[in-house]
């Protein structure tokens, strides 16, 4: 498959052919179906060093390469603004009494006609018309799903709209209002829309990255709603575009809530679906480039409420959209399918399919599920 890969990134730089000194910006007529020209200049942020411009090519090969960055070019001032607000501390979980109903009522099913609908486009890539299709869907099914579970007042508090980029497919926001007068804390339940494949242009279902908690924090939401939750302190869920892309879509977000909007915390899910075969099933907590505290209450969270133990593992500088708020300088974590080692590896493939193995689970998408509850319903019950 590699050499493939090299083959048609070969075929396509090939193609550019200098005209009065200029390159032609062949990716629009090579690849229909994707506005993506693989000759723009980009700058990119690497771990410890300074932003580097290079080309959008090169940035699939630095991917290729699994060298994890941030795509700064529209976003260089985020974290440069001082906060407003003090940072929230974590109290022990006390509110068992009421998340511990509304677990019992997560179920597979949504998840699973969700998913299949959401990995059934060829690519959900963010410069892809495919990608701004599934977007539109995830949109619709988020709205179906807040008339059919909520009542007539929590719909009165929600909101559920498109964050605009530049590229085509927006990141997606369903906001619930709190009831606090007094406290005007966020709480951030995230995932990432968007898939690809290391070579953008070939099929990408994307059913472990991110599909999988795309439909995971999902299921929570429709929950919440169910169980008429009508929390004291706001709760969003994030369906982010662009994470493949340098993390574009969370960035922009991050940057447009750095300084006025008092995020108490941020909890990310990519990647919930995978239990390797041979393996313990577990939650793979996140150590690095992460808030601390925010991961030790998570620990509290699995210990009380999921049927499942936690392990601690690492994945890198800018692995997945909790770095964005990080950066902004909020509390965040993230929370992944098992130890990064035994993570799925047919993610960035055609391969990232629901039906490629039974090691691909909705049982354990489900505990994520329970995860992103108590999570929401803790922290979004309590007020300063
Ligand atoms: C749980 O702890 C929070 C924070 O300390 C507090 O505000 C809240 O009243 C407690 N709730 C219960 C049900 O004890
Ligand atoms: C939610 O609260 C914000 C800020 O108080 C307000 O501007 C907005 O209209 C509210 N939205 C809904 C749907 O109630």
């Amino acid at each position: 498959m590699k050499s493939l890969f090299a083959l048609v990134a070969l075929a396509v730089v090939a193609s550019a052919s200098p005209i009065d000194g200029e390159q032609v910006p062949f990716a629009l007529e090579s690849f229909p179906g994707f506005s993506l020209d693989l000759s723009a200049q980009r700058l990119v942020e690497m771990q410890g060093q300074p932003p580097v411009w290079m080309s959008e090519l090169e940035k699939i090969q630095a991917k290729q390469r699994g060298i994890k960055f941030f795509d700064i070019t529209d976003t260089r001032d985020l974290g440069t603004v001082p906060r407003l607000q003090a940072k929230a501390s974590f109290p022990s979980p006390n509110a068992t009494e009421k998340v511990k109903p509304i677990l019992k009522t997560l179920s597979t099913k949504g998840p699973e006609e969700n998913l299949r609908e959401f990995t059934s486009f060829r690519t959900r890539h963010y410069r892809s018309d495919t990608g701004r299709q599934s977007q539109v869907w995830l949109k619709k099914r988020i709205s179906e799903i807040t008339s059919e579970w909520g009542s007539k007042s929590l719909q009165n508090k929600i909101k559920i709209s498109e964050f605009s980029h530049s590229w085509g497919q927006n990141s997606v926001i369903a906001r619930i209002n709190g009831s606090s007068t007094t406290d005007d804390g966020v709480i951030i339940i995230g995932a990432h829309q968007d898939s690809t494949n290391m070579w953008p242009f070939l099929p990408a279902p994307g059913a472990d990255d991110d599909g999988s908690g795309s439909v995971t924090i999902l299921e929570s939401y429709r929950a919440l709603l169910a169980a008429d939750f009508h929390p004291v302190r706001s709760i969003e869920f994030h369906w982010y575009s662009a994470e493949e892309g340098g993390l574009l879509g969370s960035q922009a977000v991050a940057q447009a809530y750095e300084g006025h909007v008092n995020v108490i915390a941020m909890s990310q899910f990519d990647m919930t679906a995978w239990v390797k075969r041979g393996t313990r099933e577990e939650v793979g907590l996140i150590m690095d480039f992460v808030d601390l505290p925010l991961t030790e209450f998570n620990k509290q969270l699995i210990d009380l409420y999921l049927d499942i133990p936690w392990v601690e593992t690492k994945c890198g500088y800018a692995c997945s959209d909790h770095a964005s708020w990080r950066k902004a300088g909020y509390p965040s974590s993230f929370t992944i399918e098992s130890t990064f080692e035994n993570s799925n590896k047919n993610i960035h493939s055609a391969n990232d399919r629901i039906d490629v193995s039974d090691e691909f689970s909705f049982l354990h998408m489900l505990e994520f599920s329970k995860l992103a509850v108590a999570f929401a319903v803790e922290l979004g019950s309590v007020s300063n």
